[in-house]
């Protein structure tokens, strides 16, 4: 296959071409989901961006369609820049979005509707004239970290509300904004929230999760029952944190609960390659869903002779966990219909050092689920308390190095003679108190070439494993992504990866064990996965 195809994605989606980058404006408006992203349509690097749009019935098959916005007035003449939609009662939707004024990266906010609602594509949107743009930097705000609206909510005041990310020298904000008519809009004096030192917000997302339950919420659901969660990527790190806390209305502040760090080092919706997300509630299915965008991990020089560049996670239905601690994540069910051929695993006994092969599916095209159990924790490993993140403990431990519980896990994208793989894998270990779950995707024996970005990436798995010794995996496989998801979706990685010898039909999947303590795999299905439509 030419280099051109090699690692493109069947499932994850891509545009035919090109670079992109942020999901934007996701919605469900009349009985059709929208995706629009970050698009350079004249190259696989960043840049001269627009608004490239998909639409889908399923949230898996796409429809490309023409770009929606692109440079057409003094106010977004060097790019149009990440924002969201709001569907408004009665009314139809508006994108909120950044419009660059220079060459300097100064942002003004502005709007867009549809040129005509009922046409069911929404293929085109115009800007008014009038009362754009209408949120320009003001006072002491710094107009080149001034960007990326969210959705807007509405409040018994009688007013809508957005987020705009920004910062001031290392303090990142967001700041809110308020209107009654959607087109004159007032910034609330002081920042809904602001961390020192976590450099500027970017894609701030803000919304309430039900205490109970999986259903998602409409952005302006109110009462006892609701937490909110604050979500900002941050473009110092390149990473991406949340928090669960509270919305005071009356004061325009959000106050996180103190369960997880406010700063970089917090809870993360991925601890892998996931950036820039966005969620948006699906009224059809009373869900949360939630996009982001997966940037390449070969260099630039790859990506132009690839001829394209960044692919969109699978969109994952998001809610609270039943203990408010964190957010729980998973791929959203019709996924499942790319399911084909199945086979299955089911109380198979994994000795130290043994690999099973997986057979009869299409190991670079497949999803894989697996619950692991075992007996006792006796034989954990003492947690070095000199590890800060869980990537250290995943650099110095590996997926090779015995262990005593793991490590255990699928061996995703492995080549015939194992020269490359790309391990997903769990290994426990015991502190003073309690006992510390690393969930690992480990990208360092991912491929033979040299000049790729190959991290350790990990998290750490919040469960406590006294009672009940099982741990669960699903592993998306994509040919160059291996998308995971922990113990139901309580931990998540992404990784990007670019086999040079496990690639289709040469890939393989394993089931592994390289821990003392014997694994029994409880239940595996797995399934070959049908390529998504494309138009
Ligand atoms: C995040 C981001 C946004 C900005 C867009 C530009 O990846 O930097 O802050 O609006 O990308 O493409």
């Amino acid at each position: 296959p030419s280099v051109t195809k090699l690692h493109r994605t069947a499932y994850h989606f891509q545009p035919r071409r090109n670079w992109i980058n942020d999901p934007n404006g996701p919605m469900y408006y009349n009985g059709v989901y929208h995706l629009f992203y970050q698009y350079n349509p004249k190259g696989a690097v960043w840049g001269n961006i627009i608004w490239g749009h998909a639409v889908s019935k399923d949230l898996i098959n796409w429809k490309e369609l023409e770009p929606a916005l692109y440079p057409s007035n003094p106010f977004d003449k060097y790019g149009c820049w990440s924002g969201s939609a709001t569907v408004l009662p009665g009314k139809g939707p508006v994108i909120l979005y950044t419009g660059v004024i220079d060459n300097r990266s100064s942002e003004v906010q502005l709007y867009a509707v549809p040129e005509n609602k009922s046409d069911p594509f929404l293929r085109k949107w115009v800007k008014p004239k009038t009362f754009n743009p209408i949120i320009k930097a003001e006072g002491a705000i710094n107009a080149s970290a001034f960007r990326d609206p969210t959705t807007a909510w509405w409040s018994r005041d009688g007013h809508w509300r957005i987020l705009i990310g920004g910062g001031r020298k290392n303090r990142g904000m967001a700041f809110t904004y308020r209107s009654k008519d959607f087109l004159k809009w007032i910034r609330v004096k002081h920042p809904i929230h602001s961390v020192a030192s976590t450099g500027t917000w970017e894609c701030p997302d803000f919304y309430p999760v039900s205490l109970k339950g999986k259903n998602g919420l409409d952005l302006s659901t109110v009462g006892k029952s609701v937490k909110h969660v604050l979500k900002n990527s941050l473009d110092k790190t390149r990473y991406e944190y949340y928090t669960i806390g509270t919305y005071l209305r009356n004061c325009d502040k959000y106050i996180p609960d103190n369960t997880s760090e406010d700063g970089w080092g917090g809870l993360r919706y991925d601890y892998g390659n996931f950036y820039a997300s966005k969620s948006f509630f699906d009224p059809s299915k009373n869900r949360r869903v939630l996009w982001a965008w997966a940037n390449e991990s070969d260099s630039k020089e790859d990506d132009v002779k690839k001829g394209w560049a960044g692919i969109q996670s699978i969109p994952r239905t998001v809610w609270l966990d039943s203990h408010g601690r964190q957010l729980v994540q998973w791929p959203v069910e019709e996924l499942n219909s790319l399911r084909e051929k199945e086979v299955k695993l089911s109380n198979r006994k994994l000795k130290k050092g043994e690999y099973v092969k997986v057979t009869g599916i299409t190991a670079a095209q497949a999803d894989v689920e697996i619950t692991f159990s075992f007996s006792s924790l006796e034989k954990a490993e003492a947690f070095d308390s000199r590890w800060v993140t869980a990537e250290n403990v995943c650099e110095e431990k590996g997926s090779r190095n015995e262990g005593g519980v793991g490590p255990f896990g699928l061996l995703t994208l492995a080549s015939e003679k194992m020269e490359e793989f790309t391990p997903v894998f769990f290994r426990v270990f015991k502190a003073p108190k309690k006992h510390i779950i690393l969930m690992c995707s480990d990208a360092r024996s991912s491929s033979l070439k040299r000049e790729l970005y190959k991290p350790s990436f990990a998290g750490f798995v919040d469960i406590d494993l006294s009672h009940n010794k099982k741990l669960s995996l699903r592993s998306l496989i994509d040919h160059s992504v291996v998308e995971s998801f922990g113990v139901g979706g309580k931990t998540n990685i992404l990784s990007r990866v670019y086999p040079t010898l496990a690639i289709k039909k040469k890939a393989h999947l394993f089931v592994f064990n390289n821990g003392t303590e014997h694994i029994t795999v409880e239940n595996m299905k797995a399934w070959s996965m049908k390529s998504a439509r494309r138009n």
